[in-house]
């Protein structure tokens, strides 16, 4: 049994990278996901795009605990910025994040309370979120640690955004890191959720997406080549 650090992206671009620097490579496919394992940086890792959303990440962050034996996930990818001062190309390196999507309220629960887990929050591990900041300002990027939340939505309009950053706090917004970080929870693995900004949430956000998307990928890959380098 091989111990190996799991790297997961939602699309192509936040993995091409990644996938490209292994030495050693083999891929295995299983259901429609291809897990590309080898070396990165000296390391085992094991690289796979999910697909977007929470579901397709968590099912991807599973089969790498499970089948691959991964002791730490890594989320790679960009986010729309909540917090006001961030633009795009800066880092966000969460610390804990939430599921904006998930809502019993109307049973009495807190926005967000996930029901099994009996939580809101899911933290990330304060080393290799601490590894992240540092290879982030390394890079000379602009760097803030918060909380980020996730949810099955592009988030493009202010009254979204001010919801969100009203009921969590948070300060990016992205599509899988709180299943990854749930699913790291449930089988007690270590877990960092590293982001770079694409676009403001707003009602720009689906003109800056894709004007902004692959160079923030990019440059969010190289911040997750130096963790692994460091761990
Ligand atoms: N990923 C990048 N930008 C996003 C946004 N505005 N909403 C959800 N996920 C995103």
């Amino acid at each position: 049994m091989t111990e190996r650090i799991g790297i997961i992206g939602a699309m192509e671009e936040e993995v091409t990278t990644l996938i490209a620097a292994l030495e050693d490579r083999a891929e295995q496919t299983i259901g429609r996901v291809v897990y590309h394992t080898g070396k990165l940086g000296g390391k085992d890792v094991v690289v796979a795009k999910c697909g977007v959303g929470k579901v397709n990440a968590a099912l991807t962050a599973a089969e790498m605990i499970r089948t691959f034996f991964a002791t730490v996930l890594i989320n790679t990818g960009v986010a729309g910025a909540l917090e006001g001062s961030l633009s795009p190309e800066d880092a966000v390196i969460a610390t804990d994040l939430v599921q904006h999507d998930y809502d019993t309220s109307p049973l009495g629960d807190e926005p967000g309370f996930v029901s099994g887990p009996e939580t809101v929050r899911f933290p990330t591990d304060p080393a290799v979120t601490q590894a992240a900041v540092d290879a982030a300002r390394a890079l000379g990027m602009r760097v803030l640690q918060g909380t980020v939340a996730s949810g099955d939505q592009f988030i493009s309009s202010q009254a979204q955004k001010e919801r969100i950053k009203r009921l969590f706090g948070a300060y990016a917004c992205e599509m899988e890191g709180a299943a990854i970080a749930h699913a790291c929870y449930l089988f007690g693995v270590k877990c960092a959720v590293i982001r770079t900004i694409s676009d403001r949430a707003d009602g720009e956000a689906q003109i800056d997406f894709p004007t902004f998307a692959t160079h923030a990928a990019a440059l969010n890959a190289e911040i997750v080549k130096r963790v692994v380098a460091s761990l």
